[in-house]
């Protein structure tokens, strides 16, 4: 083949350098820019977090005011970008909505566009954070529009002085307590999601960005085409899937016999088993508690009870055992979206609470893409200060061999 090695999806070559994160898959460690995600998530915020994994280091008090100042002032969107939301299809997928915004932002900002203005502008380090602000402060606000379109309602601006995810559930309208001012406890425990979502090394959609970063296309198409890998169902899609098996399963008594068929191969544990993680997920660990802590409010489902009991009886089998399968980082989120109301489609038939008609209802890849922006920023900025010549992968040729062109009335 004229190939020095096949690798069939990249499974086995390295495409970059990086120093934002780092996963050690047998001994369940994850780390961003060298700081346990245990530590991160029981001590930082989501934009502290983000701060990290794009400039490096933790901020300092007044580093983090500025940034978190910078970031909030961009959480509006253009009125014609509204007005763009707006003629979407009442049922479109949130997904949809929220990637071609995505890239229509381009439009918006044509300052950013190296295609026009040339490439030297990202030696500007004011241009580059300027796009990280613009990103970062309107993916919520897409997000939330998206949400709001859906259920038939008006978009609500941003209100600056809320907290990053704070806001952003000021303007789904969603866990309120009083004057429209979400539940902090359940803020917070969002956050902490965001922060657990916000990296994972070369993932499919952040080797998306980078292979996009690569032929110096803007930062918002960038993202557009990383939001895009994300919505595949094998990406940002397994926590749904995970949900919809433990509904399935619907009560304790009936996980013996679930736990039979996947082991004569008719059914995979949905949230177990991992490509890089052949220990505990480390996220996972971290989920199950903050599954606990809102419960404590928005009230406990059978669901958690089931997963619980799942996860006990698999890891004491030796089918698991021996295999290294371990929940994942979807094992838990699911449940703990739909604790919090978020929408998810479980049957197509029946319409969520609170829609007007039964359609595909699924907000969970939008709330992993709001969380992942982050760090797909990161490696934009990392690419920009490290160029990778564009990404031009070989493939191996199996066609035919040269053959002449037949004209249409002789072809059998
Ligand atoms: N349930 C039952 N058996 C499994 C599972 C599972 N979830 N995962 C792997 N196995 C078995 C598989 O049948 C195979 O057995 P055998 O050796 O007898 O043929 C063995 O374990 C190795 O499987 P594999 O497919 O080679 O493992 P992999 O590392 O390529 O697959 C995976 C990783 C995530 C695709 C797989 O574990 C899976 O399909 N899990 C369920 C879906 C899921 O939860 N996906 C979310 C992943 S986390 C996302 C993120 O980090 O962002």
């Amino acid at each position: 083949l004229g190939l020095s090695i096949y690798d069939n999806g990249y499974l086995n070559t390295a495409v970059c350098r990086s120093s934002i994160s780092y996963i050690d898959g047998d001994k369940g460690i994850l780390r961003y820019r060298g700081y346990e995600i245990e530590d991160l998530a029981k001590h930082s915020s989501f934009l502290e977090v983000s701060y990290l994994l794009i400039f490096g280091d933790l901020p300092t008090r007044e580093q983090l005011q500025v940034w978190e100042t910078r970031v909030m002032r961009h959480t509006f969107i253009h009125e014609n970008l509204v007005e763009y939301l707006k003629s979407f299809r009442y049922d479109a997928h949130p997904m949809g909505m929220v990637t071609s915004a995505l890239s229509a932002m381009s439009t918006f900002h044509p300052e950013a566009n190296t295609a026009l203005q040339g490439e030297h502008i990202y030696e500007d380090e004011t241009m580059v954070n300027k796009q990280i602000f613009r990103c970062l402060g309107k993916v919520p606000t897409l997000a939330a529009c998206a949400y709001r379109h859906r259920i038939g309602r008006p978009y609500n601006t941003p209100s600056n002085e809320l907290g990053y995810t704070e806001n952003f559930l000021y303007m789904l309208d969603r866990l309120s307590e009083n004057n429209y001012l979400p539940n902090a406890k359940l803020a917070r425990a969002l956050d902490v999601i965001f922060i657990l979502h916000a990296d994972h090394e070369l993932n499919c959609s952040t080797a998306a960005m980078r292979q996009m970063t690569s032929t110096g296309v803007d930062p918002f198409i960038c993202l557009s085409g990383a939001a895009a890998a994300l919505y595949g169902p094998s990406h940002g899609g397994a926590n749904e899937a995970a949900l919809k098996m433990l509904e399935e399963i619907g009560s304790v008594e009936n996980i013996p016999s679930f736990i039979e068929d996947v082991k004569a191969k008719k059914r995979r544990l949905m949230g177990f088993g991992h490509r890089v993680y052949k220990s505990y997920d480390p996220r996972a660990k971290i989920l199950k508690n903050i599954s606990e802590e809102v419960f404590a409010i928005m009230g406990r489902n059978n669901l958690i009870d089931i997963a619980v009991e799942l996860e006990r009886i698999a890891l004491s089998d030796e089918y698991f055992i021996k295999r290294n399968l371990y929940p994942n980082v979807d094992f838990y989120s699911g449940i703990i979206y739909k604790a919090m109301g978020f929408p998810v489609c479980l049957d197509a038939k029946k319409p969520f609470p609170g829609f007007p008609t039964p359609f595909p209802t699924d907000f969970f890849p939008v709330l992993f893409c709001i969380a992942r922006t982050s760090g797909w920023l990161a490696h934009w900025h990392e690419q920009l200060q490290n160029p990778i010549p564009i990404f031009r992968p070989k493939q191996a040729y199996e066609g035919p061999e040269p053959r002449k062109y037949v004209d249409i009335s002789q072809r059998t």
